[in-house]
């Protein structure tokens, strides 16, 4: 598993073991914003990461150069905004990581962001199906739950669609989940993980303690833990309100964005066994109804290697699904009947 403590021990070790021929372009669309500039810089850190690409409508370049000067070997560029140079970073990318958009404000809903992110990240998505149609691309900006099926849209009007290469990033949500129960339980974050599934907003973001190390959990300890799984954004949203500085989760989310890309890059570099969860288009469908769900999954070379199952849930978790699936619906239907349509 990769947490905050191993993240950089990690890199630092597989720094040798990573072979020369294995270039891997990592393009960041939005990389100058409170989340792009902590992820370029974890990018940096990463071995794995041969030239790193930095895209913004404003401060691509000033955040590369600074950026640049990081003394590991890949190579950093920054953009301007310009369709060239949009082609220019997105050219050659094995992953494309998508943070730009609006963030939060207290009393906001993430859907209260779609007006404005939905058309930002339709465009960046056009782009990339046009300059990087193979790259595996890794949407964060939010609504996920709706941009995420805008994306798919996109894609397949211009006839690139791989569900297999489109991800929603909700790894922030199994992070949060382990630290969370880890801070109840005494234990090191390290050793927990929490298998969460749904979307990500509020009552779509389902941890499934019955399948953590802690299934005993119950009551209301169980409950004020779901809830703060499912809310933690909003905590960070408060907590950054009442501070001034206003937004969401910047610092812990390029941790999360960090931490799928390099386990992708591990995947696509050979290594087995590399499990994250995320928002795809799921076979699951069978089962919820709904076409976009997240869940475990093994990751491949190509990307998606194996939706696993939910597994065993018990009664309560059946509810907390059951309550996820309608807000997804909506979310996923309105990505679809929107007034940003795909092309
Ligand atoms: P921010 O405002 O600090 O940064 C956004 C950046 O995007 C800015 O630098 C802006 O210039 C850039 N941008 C806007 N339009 C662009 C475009 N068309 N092309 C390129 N760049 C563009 O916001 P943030 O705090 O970094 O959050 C970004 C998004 O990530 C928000 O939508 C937020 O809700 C979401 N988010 C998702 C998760 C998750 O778990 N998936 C977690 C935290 C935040
Ligand atoms: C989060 O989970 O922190 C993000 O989705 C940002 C938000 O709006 O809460």
């Amino acid at each position: 598993m990769f947490t905050a403590r191993s993240a950089f021990s990690t890199i630092g070790r597989r720094a040798f073991s990573v072979s020369a021929h294995q270039s891997s372009k990592v393009t960041i669309l939005g990389a100058a914003g409170g989340i792009g500039q902590p992820l370029s810089l974890l990018l940096k850190l990463n071995p794995r990461v041969t030239d790193l690409a930095l895209y913004d409508i404003r401060g691509g370049p000033g955040v590369a150069a600074d950026v640049s000067h990081v003394n590991t070997k890949s190579k950093v560029t920054g953009y301007d905004p310009a369709p060239e140079k949009l082609k220019a970073a997105l050219e050659g990318a094995e992953i494309v990581l998508i943070p730009a958009g609006v963030p939060r404000k207290p009393g906001m809903s993430r859907d209260d962001l779609f007006k404005t992110n939905a058309s930002i990240v339709r465009d960046l998505a056009k782009a990339a199906a046009d300059y990087a149609p193979n790259a595996k691309l890794l949407i964060i900006s939010n609504p996920v739950n709706s941009t995420v099926p805008i994306t798919a849209e996109v894609f397949k009007a211009k006839g690139v669609y791989n569900p297999k290469r489109l991800f929603g990033v909700t790894t922030l949500d199994v992070v949060r989940a382990s630290k969370f129960i880890s801070e109840i339980q005494g234990t090191d974050p390290a050793g927990e993980e929490v298998t969460v599934v749904g979307g990500h907003s509020g009552v779509t973001i389902v941890p499934l303690l019955s399948q953590s190390n802690h299934p005993s959990i119950d009551g209301a300890t169980r409950d004020a833990l779901v809830k703060r799984i499912q809310f933690g954004g909003d905590e960070v949203v408060q907590a950054k309100s009442s501070a001034g500085s206003g937004g969401s989760a910047t610092l812990s989310m390029a941790f999360a964005g960090s931490r799928m890309a390099d386990s992708l890059l591990r995947a696509s570099h050979g290594e087995t066994g590399v499990f994250e969860p995320a928002f795809v288009q799921s076979p699951l469908y069978k089962d919820y109804g709904c076409e976009f769900f997240s869940s475990r999954i093994e990751l491949g070379p190509e990307g998606v290697k194996e939706i696993h199952p939910v597994g065993k849930v018990n009664k309560y978790e059946e509810g907390l699904i059951a309550i996820a699936l309608n807000d997804l619906a909506a979310n996923i239907k309105k990505a679809r009947h929107c007034d940003t349509p795909p092309i």
